[in-house]
């Protein structure tokens, strides 16, 4: 295992107050994203749309590393330029999704497990011969009624440790992604305890399959209330002789302002107590916030707690980057331009974020 070069690379992707950027959607996913609006979903117009990313003048200042997918790496811009060209000469850290996505976990309705280690040695092989230095694997934790149940955090968290171990082996630092989604109505706080049983049993695999905590990169979720949590009323029982009461303590939408506080303190307790002090970086997803509470929570968290964490709270976002740029592409090369700028603008935006920098003036500006 080249030891120096893993641990280069995944300083390298952290350095510089610069982050991710995902562009590693499937196809199925990329033509979800264009369905919406109207773009048509062929070879084409992904590659058209991929050129407009990796074109995108002054990127390199803000992002360290590009994930891409299958397809993408192999593409090259109009003028034959490979995308991975483009990249390299731009400062930018080519990296490649390898899981070949969530499937329907056996005897576990609702739970998903990730595949594609089958073949996978090779295919490591191949992506590092092609310029790749750094890998990704998601895997998908539900939370419902009864889940996720514990053989399925368990299976996941052994494959994600089997595949970081096979990209070490082949000089690739290994993005590893727990995401425990935001679909559901659980609180914040049931977020929370999921979370961090989700990482605690990844480090453990993690350990078991001896991958060099050094030379990796954590892709986790923020601990976040589920997308249809009711407006939570939080209640105190109290009680005055006989006569019992509830006090009233919160009342809030998942989304409010006054919410980004706690949610940047439970998500760093829960790293805190569960991520080792080796790890170089985490690089949070976005998971489906806004591009803005995405910037704002991760300013809050380099704002009040930069100085005292072993690693570094960066970005690896694909939605909360790309979808202004995309909404405003369209499917159109006149676009192109405003696609670019809308698409730095939330790289520069999210830089200041791990700056502890970012400000909602710098949305308004643009506007
Ligand atoms: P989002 O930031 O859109 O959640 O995507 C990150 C990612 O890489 C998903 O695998």
């Amino acid at each position: 295992m080249n030891t120096q070069l893993l641990t280069d690379t995944a300083k390298k992707l952290v350095a510089d107050d610069k982050g991710l950027l995902a562009m590693d959607e499937s196809n199925p996913t990329c033509n979800k994203r264009f369905a919406k609006l109207g773009i048509p979903q062929t070879v084409d117009a992904r590659r058209a749309y991929r050129e407009m990313i990796v074109t995108t003048p002054g990127l390199g200042e803000c992002i360290s590393g590009m994930i891409l997918y299958d397809e993408t790496i192999r593409q090259q811009k109009k003028d034959g330029t490979s995308f991975l060209k483009v990249l390299t000469d731009a400062g930018i850290i080519p990296g490649i999704k390898v899981d070949t996505g969530a499937k329907d976990l056996a005897a576990h309705p609702g739970e998903k497990i990730t595949e594609g280690l089958d073949g996978l040695r090779d295919r490591l092989k191949e992506y590092f011969q092609m310029g790749a230095r750094f890998a990704k694997w998601r895997a998908v934790i539900t939370i419902g009624d009864d889940i996720p149940s514990r053989s399925c955090i368990e299976a996941n968290a052994h494959a994600l440790a089997r595949y970081a171990a096979l990209c070490q082996e082949a000089g690739l630092v290994p993005i590893v992604e727990p995401e425990v989604l935001m679909t559901g109505d659980h609180t914040l706080e049931r977020c929370r305890k999921v979370t961090e049983e989700v990482l605690r049993t990844v480090f453990i695999q993690l350990n078991s399959q001896r991958v060099m905590l050094e030379g990796m990169i954590l892709k986790p979720n923020m601990v976040l209330p589920g997308f249809t949590c009711p407006p939570h009323q939080e209640v105190e029982e109290a009680a005055i002789g006989e006569q019992q009461f509830q006090v009233r303590l919160t009342d809030r939408q998942p989304d409010e302002a006054e919410d980004v506080d706690e949610v940047a303190n439970i998500t760093v307790k829960s790293l805190w107590r569960t991520v080792p002090a080796a790890v170089p970086g985490i690089a949070f997803l976005s998971g489906g916030q806004s591009a803005e509470l995405a910037s704002v929570r991760l300013n809050t968290m380099n704002l009040r707690f930069k100085s005292k964490l072993p690693w570094a709270l960066a970005f690896s976002f694909a939605r909360a980057i790309q979808q202004p740029a995309l909404e405003t592409w369209q499917g159109k090369e006149v676009n192109v331009k405003a696609a670019q700028q809308a698409l730095l603008h939330r790289a520069k935006c999210n830089r200041a974020a791990r700056r502890g920098e970012y400000t909602a003036a710098m949305e308004r500006i643009r506007a």
